[in-house]
């Protein structure tokens, strides 16, 4: 029993289930009913703010960096390209200032933000998962470094495969995590390429569904650079397992969705979950969170615990 307990809130990195319990007890009820309130209001705030702990996360690890703001010397990542969709870091900040008011200089912002992403998710009607703590913020933000390590939409299968190996996550995160564009809109810049020139010669992506691809043009003009469709058409705002139907059915809207169809394994996830309503996927969509959660994540000493999230102590 003792065992079971222990394994169950230890893990690899040092991060645990209740690391606050001591330090901070109401940490995960005060996130949670700011998070909650937000949503309440804005349900499409939920979409990038799990989006924002992914792109945390996969550059430079879960430390906090994506909240940090530019300065007169630094471009931060928050301002490169792919993050300036990203929305809801007032989020962010409330829990924070609501934590500091309860407990000053004890919550990370890399751990606010696991939380939010988590609570923001079952706001929504997705799953839940218990969170490990104890993330550290890192000091350090650049633009350039999300450049390099961001997926980009219009990647392929190997591409994907290895930006995620390289971060630790395998074939199965890949497909599982990429379920979370259940939820949220894509800007027509990320997948017009797919509708309008394809190869250069004017062609559209042979593995687009055509119906979808005549629907998609009604919205997106060449060179729009503002608008956005949902990606999950018509429960864009409802975290289900539809998207495995859409991607099977060749609706995914960028080729990094559509590319899953081109690899056995995940393929093969692709088309269990649309036969099966999604029959695993919250549970596996939990795991690949956690274990997204604990990349990279700095513990002990390292680091420091911000008092703004935007800025560095
Ligand atoms: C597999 C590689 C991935 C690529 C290439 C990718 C790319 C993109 C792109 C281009 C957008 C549209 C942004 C916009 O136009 O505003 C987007 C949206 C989104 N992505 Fe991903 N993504 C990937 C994986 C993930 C993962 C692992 C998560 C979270 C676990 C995630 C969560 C989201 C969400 C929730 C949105 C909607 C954001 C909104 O509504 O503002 N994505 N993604």
């Amino acid at each position: 029993m003792l065992v079971l307990l222990v394994l169950d809130l230890a893990d690899g990195q040092g991060l645990k289930v209740g690391f606050y319990q001591k330090t901070c007890p109401s940490v995960e009820t005060i996130v949670k009913q700011t998070t909650a309130g937000f949503i309440s209001r804005t349900p499409t705030l939920a979409a990038p703010l799990l989006r924002m702990h992914f792109h945390d996360c996969i550059v430079t690890g879960c430390d906090g960096s994506i909240l940090l703001n530019s300065t007169k010397n630094n471009q931060a990542e928050k301002d490169a390209i792919p993050n300036q969709t990203l929305r809801g870091f007032q989020v962010v900040d409330a829990a924070k200032s609501a934590l500091e008011k309860k407990c000053p200089g004890v919550v990370s912002c890399a751990d606010i933000l696991a939380l939010v992403a988590r609570d923001a998710v079952s706001q929504v009607s997705g799953p839940s998962w218990n969170v490990p703590l104890g993330r550290r913020d890192g000091r350090v933000s650049k633009a350039t470094q999300a450049l390099a390590d961001l997926p980009s939409p219009f990647g392929n299968i190997t591409e994907l495969k290895a930006t995620f190996s390289s971060k630790g996550l395998n074939a199965k995160d890949l497909v599982v995590l990429s379920g979370a564009h259940t939820i949220g809109i894509g800007h027509c810049f990320a997948f017009s390429n797919r509708l309008y020139n394809f190869t250069g010669k004017g062609d559209t992506d042979p593995t687009l569904d055509p119906n979808y691809i005549a629907r998609l043009k009604s919205k997106c003009k060449p060179g729009d650079a503002t608008t956005f469709v949902e990606m999950d058409p018509g429960s864009y705002k409802t975290f289900d397992g539809d998207y495995y139907t859409l991607v099977s059915k060749r609706r995914g809207l960028f080729q990094s969705d559509a590319a899953l169809l081109t690899d056995s394994e995940t393929k093969a996830y692709v088309k269990l979950q649309a036969s099966s309503r999604g029959s695993t996927f919250f549970q596996d969509f939990g795991v690949s969170m956690v274990k997204m959660g604990q990349m990279g994540a700095l513990t002990g000493t390292a680091g420091e615990i911000r008092k703004k999230c935007a800025f560095v102590n």
